[in-house]
């Protein structure tokens, strides 16, 4: 079950297809789901398979295909460094020391008060600006050093 205000937006989400098409929206749809669960369990990916009338399998394949839906119990943030070769060139690896030994983590990894999972990802479609995270599958952090990694993290409820 999801709260009235995410049903609310999947119904806008939806509302944006013709008639009949509603399983058009699974992507927005699962993307609400986790922003309000953290991580997409089995249980919610069947809920949003009911709510647009489709196969759970349907779902599943989805939220299981795409790098930005988390299927795995995860923290309530999700800071996912990009470590391929344009950010490796340019500290994506010394981002990914410090923020190990800031967080106390490694990658796939937790902390312990629940805050943040870090994970390593691939190229983020942001070389330019290397070397990049994504938080929360949504805002894209860039040119991380030191300085700009405790700014992010203090904003990190
Ligand atoms: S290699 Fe990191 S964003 Fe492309």
């Amino acid at each position: 079950m999801l709260t009235r205000e995410s049903l609310e937006k999947i119904d806008r989400e939806i509302a944006k297809y013709p008639a009949g098409r509603k399983q058009s929206a699974v992507m927005a749809a699962l993307a609400i789901a986790q922003k309000e669960k953290t991580y997409l369990s089995n249980e919610t990916m069947e809920f949003v398979a009911g709510l647009l009338g489709m196969p759970p399998i349907a779902v599943r394949e989805i939220a299981t295909f795409y790098a930005m839906y988390r299927t795995e119990s995860s923290g309530r943030h999700c800071l996912m460094l990009c470590t391929n070769l344009p950010c490796r060139l340019s500290g994506a690896l010394k981002a990914a020391d410090f923020l190990k030994e800031r967080l106390g983590i490694g990658f796939g990894e937790t902390t312990p008060d629940g805050r943040i999972t870090l994970k390593e990802g691939e190229c983020l479609g942001a070389c330019g600006d290397a070397p990049v995270a994504l938080l929360d599958e949504d805002r894209m952090c860039a040119r991380l050093s030191p300085e700009t990694i405790d700014k992010l993290l203090r904003e990190i409820e």
